[in-house]
């Protein structure tokens, strides 16, 4: 996974809990004072086993922290490339751009990035499925990201997930359906 996740993950355990803590959880998974480098790349493992030692020093149990850091790391990602974000007003003609434009460009930009695929099926006014398919089955992140994406539109969302199995492996679908747009 790339260091800019890495980078995220950080910034979200300063502002949960500061430096020293962040610090401490660095020692529990034995690296110390390490630096993230954003466009470099590290073992997909690496930030479970770190989420895995965040989780008891921020009273956290590992879906909801996996899901807290989703949502987190929209905000990050959104306020560093906002140029994928700014041109849409609604989060689900947003979100149909994520497989075919955001992470496409993503992966331009990192080669080596191996961001998920998703299919896309649009169900019709603020409703929306989205199929998950990644090796890393990172489903509670992924609903933390739908979540902050909501959010950054200033929208309600429900989400319905399933776990199903795709073509090419287990996957997860996730039905969203938006709430009404306060300022419409
Ligand atoms: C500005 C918007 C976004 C940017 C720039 C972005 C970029 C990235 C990057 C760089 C990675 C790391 C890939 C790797 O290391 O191989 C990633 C992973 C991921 N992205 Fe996005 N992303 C964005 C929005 C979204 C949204 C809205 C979703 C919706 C769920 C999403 C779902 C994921 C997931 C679940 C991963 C974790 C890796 C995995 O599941 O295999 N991303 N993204």
């Amino acid at each position: 996974m790339k260091g800019i996740i890495y980078n995220v993950f950080e910034a979200f355990c300063l502002e949960r809990c500061g430096a020293d803590t962040y610090e401490l959880i660095l020692d529990d998974c034995g690296l110390a004072d390490h630096v993230f480098i954003g466009p470099a790349s590290y073992d997909d493992g690496l930030l479970r086993t770190l989420a895995g030692a965040a989780g008891p020093r921020l009273g956290m149990k590992e879906g909801d922290l996996h899901r807290a850091l989703g949502r987190f790391a929209f905000s990050h990602l959104a306020a560093r490339m906002g140029a994928f974000v700014a041109p849409f007003r609604d989060p689900k003609a947003f979100l149909m751009t994520v497989d075919s434009i955001v992470h496409l460009e993503v992966q331009k930009l990192l080669p080596d990035a191996r961001p998920p695929r998703f299919q896309i099926e649009d169900l019709g006014h603020d409703h929306l499925v989205m199929l998950y398919e990644s090796p890393r089955q990172m489903y509670d992140f992924a609903e933390g990201l739908l979540e902050g994406v909501a959010a950054h539109f200033g929208r309600s969302v429900s989400i319905e997930r399933t776990l199903v199995n795709l073509a090419t492996g287990p996957g997860c679908r996730f039905e969203l359906r938006f709430g009404a747009d306060p300022w419409s």
